[in-house]
């Protein structure tokens, strides 16, 4: 738990630190006037991400970010070998944490607005597989076709609160080596994972629907949390138990070699969603003592990730659906992984398609937006799909997070700032 807390809070510092020199020099005014985003100053601080600030007022500056962005992806040095990252095994180095700062600034200079307020479409949605309400949804909440999305892209509501952060590439080639070769190693629990058809026992869409099983990662879906309610005994006065398989042996090697990762990943959602980063850092402190442990658990200090829970989701077609279990500002983070795929990330409620190949990163608020995975054409895919249970967070008293709101890291354009400015909460 100390090294959850230190290491992710330190990854953290470095991209905050980054982000802020990189919004501060995109743009040599703030993109505010009178407390008013002004969108001609916002799009020169998008163009000006990449680039020297001499090239601000030149025309075409824009394209220019596009080859320079592109460069600098192709350019990155790719040629250790399979599963290594440089340094000692799965260590994250300064340049991954400066790639991830570039990406992340250039999603926050590059909104696409809806005209509708979040929290009021999360009152009309449904929860489970594809709703039948779209109609209905649309008629209050009117949104125009956004179609495919493949550069770092935030999509903001019309009071500035952000729905998606789309980041693309965020990972290195490295690391999405070194988790595939890590993550191989849960082939035969994933195999084992997926439920024998019977006729008596009706099989969910998520315990189904998989693709290739002969590759390199199987097929299946484990769920991993260190502490989680039993179905049916979910009230506030039931105990929270460990995951069967958090204390699997394989599980707990690959997260072990995963951990270095896992706090890089805590630190990129601390600097997208400050408060979220605060209300899962509590949680997980929080659930330590409070969990029942069963023979030869292993002890929820060990857990690396600020969300509560995981699932390794292997070769598998995601019907479209809702996230039942977590509150509308908790986002999931998606990280896609595997080998050459084509996947394409849709998102109904916003007529979004995005892409989704290995390296990608996505924030969404799960439980308010529709989203899926249709079949894609080739190579093998796995996702790394993080969540918060509401119901653990009320179990230890940890408030929902607010949505993280497009000002405060706009702000930091032009800003003489150093760090991200938190909004002042009244509770
Ligand atoms: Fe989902």
């Amino acid at each position: 738990m100390v090294l959850l807390s230190t290491e992710s809070e330190r990854f953290l510092a470095s991209l905050r630190s980054k982000i802020a020199n990189i919004m501060k020099e995109a743009s040599a005014v703030s993109v505010f006037k009178d407390s008013v985003l002004q969108p001609v100053r916002l799009q020169k601080a998008r163009c000006a991400c990449f680039i020297p600030l001499s090239w601000q007022s030149a025309n075409g500056c824009r394209m220019r970010v596009r080859v320079r962005l592109n460069a600098c992806l192709t350019a990155w040095p790719n040629e250790q070998g399979e599963g290594e990252t440089g340094n000692s095994p799965g260590a994250v180095t300064e340049d991954e944490i400066t790639r991830a700062a570039l990406t992340i600034a250039f999603a926050m200079l590059n909104p696409d607005y809806v005209a509708w307020d979040v929290e009021r479409y999360a009152d009309m949605t449904k929860n489970g597989v594809e709703s039948k309400q779209h109609e209905k949804l649309r008629k209050y909440f009117s949104t125009s076709p956004r179609g495919k999305i493949s550069e770092p892209t935030t999509i903001v509501d019309n009071h500035g609160k952000i729905l998606v952060w789309y980041l693309p590439n965020i990972l290195s080639p490295e690391r999405v080596n070194f988790i595939n070769v890590a993550t191989k190693g849960l082939r035969g629990l994933l195999l084992r994972s997926i439920p024998v058809l019977s006729e008596n026992k009706k099989q969910t869409w998520r315990s189904g629907n998989f693709l290739e099983r002969d590759g390199e990662f199987g097929a299946g879906r484990l769920t991993i949390s260190p502490a989680y309610f039993m179905l049916g005994h979910e009230r506030l006065q039931d105990p929270l138990v460990t995951s069967a398989s958090y204390s699997a042996k394989e599980v707990q090697d690959w997260l072990g070699v995963m951990s270095s990762t896992e706090f890089f990943w805590n630190a990129v959602t601390g600097a997208i969603a400050p408060d979220l980063f605060d209300a899962g850092l509590t949680a997980i402190s929080e659930v330590q003592g409070k969990t029942r442990a069963f023979t030869n658990s292993v002890p929820v200090s060990q857990w690396p990730s600020i969300f509560s829970a995981l699932e390794v989701i292997a070769n598998r077609v995601t019907l479209p659906h809702r996230d039942a279990g977590g509150a509308p500002s908790h986002y999931d983070m998606l990280v896609s992984l595997g080998i050459g795929h084509d996947a394409i990330f849709s998102i109904k409620d916003l007529e979004a398609d995005l892409d989704y190949f290995p390296g990608t990163m996505c924030f969404i608020c799960g439980k308010v937006l529709e989203h899926s995975v249709g079949p894609w054409k080739k190579g093998e895919r796995f996702v790394l799909a993080h969540f918060i249970k509401d119901k653990v967070h009320d179990r230890v008293c940890v408030d929902r997070p607010p949505f993280p709101v497009q000002g405060d890291f706009l702000h930091l354009v032009g800003s003489k700032d150093d760090r991200p400015k938190k909004r002042l909460r009244t509770k």
